[in-house]
């Protein structure tokens, strides 16, 4: 794989950096006032041969096809669902076989695990999924009455569950302190009282996120970028010494003991980031401030963290998720025994799109899963005993295109990557499988750089 010439980033569109976390120094160009263009062909510098990212143009006129795509794959599993030998396909939802999941020890306390953004959506049935299986699970969210009021919930499921069964099989959630993860402050502050109260972490579920941009944090950065991928770097950061010292274990004695798991929230959006943008002036005498050499060059990553300078954050943000899975692995996985992984939850019809309109929002709840289906790559990436290549999960079934469809292990299909993503963004939900994601070309350049960025933005 090969990557072509690099573009220059787009500059700034205002001057929001009051509390800049690198030295100015650092950013400056002595062309301030220059005007930077970027064109479609210049875009091809993001591209390697075999993976080429695709430009916001291609994701709008997917949209359509994938629909149409969705609508129909699904209508003809509805009727080979009444076939008695449709398993052949391998299209119907796989299960997490109880013999490739975590251990949850009954004699001492239950196992612990921390879910952000999970008052609602993806995150709160991941949540309640976890606490049904026996998990501790810290409700990590932003606002209090939110958390608790899930918390409430997830509790009455649980005791709805159990029964007259004995209450110490399962677990329980409960809220620990408001987590923001738009404010560096927020966070330490969490990290700390977590740390003071409990020794280790056993799971970790970086799923916060929003979709919406613009606004600048206490901290300075771009709201969409800090939220859903800075802010959890530094609450992963922070949490790791925890999560080292957990010992997960699967019931089959054949996998050795793990350490904590991360599972990192990511899209299909990945696919099309970087985007085709075509801005670029600027008249505040920084247009040079961004200037670099593509995806691979640390001032790549520091425009996504300012805010003004990227119009496609949150695209970004999900492949900053699997360079920083990716990162994760190297430093403390191996010998240390931490696993991460990185999940696409599939296109769900939940609180993520509540700017859209009423009609918007209907319509994707007709065609999206829920944010039960939706959980479910994230539960698997949590407790499964993930395939040692697995880096990426996400839940529909893709076409093996003459390759036979193979098994990673029990629990976890195989998919291929495919030349375009569309299969990705609709279609057949089959739970989770195992796939390629798309990454630039030498993409442990771009992790070490993501990361150097990251301890630079948050001094972690
Ligand atoms: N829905 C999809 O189609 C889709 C597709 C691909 C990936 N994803 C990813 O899946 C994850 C979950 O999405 P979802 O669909 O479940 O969205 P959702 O229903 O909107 O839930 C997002 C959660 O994140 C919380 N959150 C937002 N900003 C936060 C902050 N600064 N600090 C702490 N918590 C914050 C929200 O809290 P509040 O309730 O207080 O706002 C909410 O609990 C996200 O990372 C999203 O990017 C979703």
């Amino acid at each position: 794989m090969k990557i072509l010439q690099p573009h220059p980033r787009s500059p700034p569109t205002h001057g929001s950096r009051s509390k800049a976390p690198f030295a100015l120094s650092e950013r400056m160009s002595p062309h301030a006032d220059q005007i930077i263009h970027n064109n479609d062909d210049e875009n091809d510098c993001w591209k390697s041969d075999m993976q080429p990212f695709f430009p916001r143009a291609s994701f709008t006129k997917m949209c359509i096809p994938a629909l149409l795509y969705s609508i129909l794959f699904n209508s003809v599993l509805r009727v080979l669902s009444y076939v008695p030998f449709n398993s052949w396909m391998r299209i119907n939802p796989s299960t997490l076989h109880q013999e490739d999941c975590f251990i949850t020890p009954k004699s001492s306390s239950p196992p612990i695990a921390i879910v952000t953004g999970s008052n609602t959506g993806v995150g709160f049935e991941t949540a309640q999924a976890l606490a049904v299986r026996g998990y501790h699970v810290i409700l990590a969210c932003r606002s209090r009455q939110k958390g608790l009021d899930a918390v409430d919930k997830i509790n009455q499921k649980i005791s709805t569950v159990c029964g007259s069964e004995d209450i110490s099989k399962v677990g329980k959630a409960s809220f620990l302190q408001p987590l923001d993860l738009a404010s560096f402050a927020s966070i330490r502050s969490f990290c700390k009282t977590f740390s003071e109260k409990y020794d280790v972490l056993n799971i970790l579920v970086n799923n916060a996120g929003i979709n919406s941009q613009g606004d600048v944090t206490e901290d300075g950065l771009e709201i969409c970028f800090q939220s859903n991928f800075v802010g959890h770097f530094l609450l992963t950061k922070l949490l790791v010494p925890s999560l080292m010292k957990a010992k997960n274990t699967y019931k089959s004695n054949k996998y050795k003991e793990e350490a904590g798991r991360i599972v990192n929230l990511s899209s299909v959006t990945h696919h099309f980031a970087p985007s085709n943008e075509r801005t670029l002036s600027n008249g505040h005498g920084s247009a040079d401030l961004f200037r670099n050499n593509g995806i691979h060059d640390k001032h790549f990553w520091l425009g996504s963290a300012t805010p003004g300078v990227s119009t496609a954050t949150y695209r970004e943000s999900k492949l900053a998720s699997i360079l920083f899975t990716i990162e994760l692995n190297k430093r403390y996985g191996g010998e240390k025994g931490v696993r991460s992984i990185a999940v696409n939850p599939g296109s769900v019809s939940s609180d993520i799109w509540r700017n859209e309109s009423a009609l918007t929002q209907k319509l994707y709840s007709l065609v999206y899963l829920t944010p039960k289906q939706g959980a479910s790559t994230s539960i698997a990436g949590s407790i499964g005993n993930l395939p040692t290549d697995a880096l990426y999960l996400q839940p529909y079934w893709q076409p093996a295109f003459g390759r036979k469809m193979q098994s990673a292990t029990q629990s976890f299909q195989r998919s291929y990557p495919l030349p375009f993503p569309m299969f990705e963004m609709l279609g057949p939900y089959i739970s989770h499988s195992v796939t390629v994601p798309r990454l630039p070309a030498d993409c442990y350049k771009s992790s070490e750089q993501l990361w150097e960025v990251c301890e630079g933005l948050t001094s972690a």
